[in-house]
């Protein structure tokens, strides 16, 4: 069965990201292998660091090589990726051979998908994200990023709601995803 890992830009714990992970989760439900990455550990990057990786980030490299997709979810930031999550990627976009800075990433051909929980649905970071992980070598679905938009009644209660057509584009995003790692067999 394919292996789906889900990474969560937001550390925000019983955040809205972290309610749209757990709902993501159990819409694939028993049609792929699903885990979440945990990566508040991964330290900034420096590049006098790399080599050998610190632990934190030779852990996450590990767990994204043993995945077939990788399905990010993210609040929007200033209409920017949130720098967290930035850092993450950054470190997954580099070499792991120390003699080949052109040399394959973790992350390197990996299927990727976005999604995003934020105030206006993450019209800005949908796009960006899906930029960033098209330069660092990944196959972007691109035809289907749902964007949930957090209205004034979930500021209040912490609880995030879906409307019907935001339901039906993250259904859409899981079919699209589970066809497309169907045909790679
Ligand atoms: C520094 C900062 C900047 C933000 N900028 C935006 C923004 O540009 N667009 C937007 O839709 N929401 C923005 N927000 C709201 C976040 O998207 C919202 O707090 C986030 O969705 C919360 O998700 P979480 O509970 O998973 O952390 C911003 C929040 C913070 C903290």
């Amino acid at each position: 069965m394919a292996k789906v890992l889900l990474i969560n830009g937001s550390l925000h714990t019983g955040g809205f990201n972290q309610q749209l992970t757990e709902k993501i989760a159990a819409l694939l439900g028993e049609r792929a292998e699903v885990s979440v990455l945990h990566w508040a550990d991964v330290p900034l990057y420096v590049q006098n660091q790399e080599f050998p990786a610190p632990p934190p980030v030779a852990r996450v490299r590990k767990e994204v090589q043993a995945a077939d997709a990788l399905w990010f979810v993210t609040p929007e930031y200033n209409h920017q990726i949130p720098g967290g999550l930035k850092n993450l990627t950054d470190w997954l976009s580099r070499s792991l051979d120390a003699t080949n800075p052109r040399g394959e990433s973790a992350i390197h051909g990996k299927l990727t998908t976005v999604s995003a929980a934020a105030a206006d649905g993450g019209s800005h970071v949908r796009p960006l994200l899906e930029d960033l992980l098209t330069f660092i070598r990944t196959q972007v679905l691109r035809e289907a990023a749902a964007g949930i938009a957090i209205k004034p009644a979930n500021w209040a209660s912490g609880t995030l709601e879906c409307s019907e057509a935001e339901e039906a584009a993250l259904k859409q995003q899981a079919t699209a995803l589970l066809a497309r790692l169907a045909a790679a067999g």
